[in-house]
């Protein structure tokens, strides 16, 4: 089976979504994040703040290679993956890549808690640095073909809107 990609800025419910979705399709799931974290030894808040973001997107890059050549899998990515081109790329060689896409208030009240996201909170002033952050990115996750806004919608929803995408990408309808 093919792999069902999930990327999106932070907040978009890329593990929420997708580990529910991998149950339900009976697919192994797999967090990049979480993969970065085992190979370095260490949490992303540590890897940024030893090594700096351009290590971590190179740890990032090593993982995405390593995942996109294995199938039967839900991956979810970091909000960060769309930056490298090559990254996309190599998920739609082997998978069904679908952004999740949440308005910045959602993404706001969702991330208000967070204490995991570097790029968040090097300001004090997160809503600013969010909206940027978003901005910056967001023609990057508009040029996803498959899209699932879910600023209004619950993660049960989201998990039946992204399956029916994967199957009838999967099944050629
Ligand atoms: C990042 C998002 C994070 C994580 C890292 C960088 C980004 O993942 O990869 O902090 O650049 O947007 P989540 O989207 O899962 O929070």
């Amino acid at each position: 089976m093919k792999n069902l990609v999930l990327v999106g800025f932070m907040g978009s419910g890329k593990t929420a979504v997708g580990k529910q979705a991998a149950a339900q399709l009976g697919l192994r799931f797999v967090d990049t994040d979480d993969l970065i974290e085992q190979r370095a030894g260490k949490t992303i808040s540590a890897i940024f703040a030893d090594d700096g973001e351009p290590h971590f997107r190179a740890l990032e890059r090593a993982v995405v290679q390593h995942v996109a050549a294995t199938s039967d899998q839900v991956i979810a990515t970091g909000g960060g993956v769309v930056l490298n081109p090559a990254n996309i790329s190599d998920f739609a060689a082997t998978g069904v890549v679908i952004c999740l896409w949440a308005e910045p208030e959602a993404i706001l009240q969702r991330t208000a808690t967070s204490r995991h996201r570097p790029l968040l909170e090097q300001d004090a002033d997160r809503e600013k640095r969010l909206r940027e952050l978003l901005a910056q990115r967001e023609p990057l996750y508009r040029a996803i073909s498959l899209q699932v806004d879910n600023t209004h919608t619950t993660v049960e929803q989201d998990v039946e809107r992204v399956i029916r995408i994967y199957r009838d990408q999967t099944t050629g309808m």
